[in-house]
């Protein structure tokens, strides 16, 4: 078995203009009531580097107990498909762009065994404790795959948005929301078995559109939303986590029957166009620079900002809708016109 290895998405900046926040420091109000210290925004209809995300490359051995087949999470599946221009969101050839996660028809056969080639990038940060977090997704129409957008500590704490391709191009489409936690664990990770489940219909199609996927985690509640419109909430002490971890997306397939069904016939392809997540950090050195940071621009206007929803248009299709003021409240957005400027604000550090 190949040791789990991790390479960063790295490559150059497609476009040099960017909007960024405006200030800030003093961190992000969400419905006049949460406040959170800390912000990741990657469009990735714009840019192929970043130092946020790091792609992963890593085995599950078939396991006939398990599944038909194992998976194996390869860096080949993950591809950019840049804009072909500052203002579009369409590749050069005509398609939505973005980071393109594949699940491959083709199998692999080696010492693992059978394996459905998958892909998977997650947050180099791992001290991500609360927040409201987006994404932006396109769901494939090739059943036989599972697409998800989660934040994960270890199988008991872990908070779940999953798209079952068998179900992403019915009209209604569904979404499996769900908290993993220890009775899920003891039930061997099915959490259809527990009350931290739920299979919601969607108001779109999933596979014929980008849509914003999100989930807003706080100590007592995770709540989850498309497109900005409530859909669930799951209580209760025993399902929502209380850990700090990373955000994850993938792409994947075991050809297991009550899951992802597959593996699919021909390669599936998930669209990622942006992931914006406003959060709170463990990371005692991070909260220390956020007081101090604070501290020094406290009476500025713009020291605090305001988060509306959905977190930003969703598609070029759907520009006519204004769908996010960043400070509205107490700021406002500001354009950088600079390489240098744009990529260490948006990143904080970068190439
Ligand atoms: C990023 O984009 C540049 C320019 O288009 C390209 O040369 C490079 O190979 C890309 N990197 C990745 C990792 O796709
Ligand atoms: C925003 O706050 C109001 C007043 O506290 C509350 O009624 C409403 O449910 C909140 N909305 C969301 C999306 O949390
Ligand atoms: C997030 O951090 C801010 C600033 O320290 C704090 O006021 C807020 O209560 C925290 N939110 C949660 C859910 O812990
Ligand atoms: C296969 O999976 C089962 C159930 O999780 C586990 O008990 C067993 O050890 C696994 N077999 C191998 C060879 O890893
Ligand atoms: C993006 O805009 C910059 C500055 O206006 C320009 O130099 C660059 O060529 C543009 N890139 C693309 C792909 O259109
Ligand atoms: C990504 O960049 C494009 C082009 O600048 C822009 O139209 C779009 O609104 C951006 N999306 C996000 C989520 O930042
Ligand atoms: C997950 O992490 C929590 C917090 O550290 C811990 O209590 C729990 O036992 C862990 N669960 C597993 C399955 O390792
Ligand atoms: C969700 O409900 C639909 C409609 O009943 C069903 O086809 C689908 O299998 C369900 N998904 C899960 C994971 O149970």
């Amino acid at each position: 078995m190949k040791t789990p290895r991790e390479a960063l998405l790295l490559g150059t900046l497609l476009s040099p203009i960017g909007y960024v926040f405006a200030a800030c420091e003093c961190g992000y109000i969400q419905n006049n009531t949460a406040l959170w210290t800390s912000t990741l925004h990657t469009n990735f209809t714009q840019v192929n580097t970043t130092n946020d995300w790091a792609v992963q490359e890593r085995i599950s051995p078939q396991n006939a107990t398990v599944a038909p087949y194992g998976i194996t999470r390869e860096i080949r599946n993950v591809e950019f498909n840049p804009a072909s221009s500052n203002d579009s969101l369409k590749a050069k050839d005509g398609s939505q762009a973005g980071l393109l996660l594949y699940v491959r028809s083709k199998l692999e056969t080696g010492s693992d065994g059978t394996l459905v080639p998958a892909a998977e990038i997650r947050t180099t940060r791992r001290d991500i404790q609360y927040g409201s977090f987006r994404a932006g997704i396109h769901a494939t129409n090739v059943k036989g795959t599972c697409g998800a957008f989660f934040w994960y500590l270890n199988d008991t704490q872990e908070i779940d948005m999953e798209l079952l391709s068998a179900g992403t191009s019915s009209n209604p489409s569904y979404l499996d929301l769900s908290l993993q936690s220890e009775q899920s664990f003891l039930n061997g990770g099915n959490v259809e078995l527990t009350p931290a489940f739920k299979n919601a219909s969607l108001p779109f199609i999933a596979s014929e559109g980008t849509h914003e996927y999100r989930f807003d985690w706080t100590p007592n509640k995770v709540s989850f939303y498309v497109d900005g419109s409530w859909l669930y909430d799951m209580t209760g002490s025993a399902y929502v986590p209380i850990s700090s971890g990373q955000l994850i997306l993938n792409h994947w397939s075991n050809g297991n029957a009550g899951w992802s069904g597959g593996p699919p016939k021909a390669d599936a392809k998930m669209t990622v166009t942006y992931v914006t997540a406003y959060f709170n950090s463990t990371d005692a050195q991070s909260n220390a620079n956020f007081q101090q940071t604070c501290r020094s621009r406290a009476t500025q206007p713009d020291a605090m900002c305001a988060i509306l929803s959905p977190a930003f248009p969703l598609s070029s299709g759907s520009s006519g809708r204004v769908a996010f003021r960043m400070g509205s409240l107490f700021g406002s957005w500001r354009p950088v016109f600079t390489v240098a400027g744009f990529l260490y604000v948006l990143f904080d550090v970068c190439v």
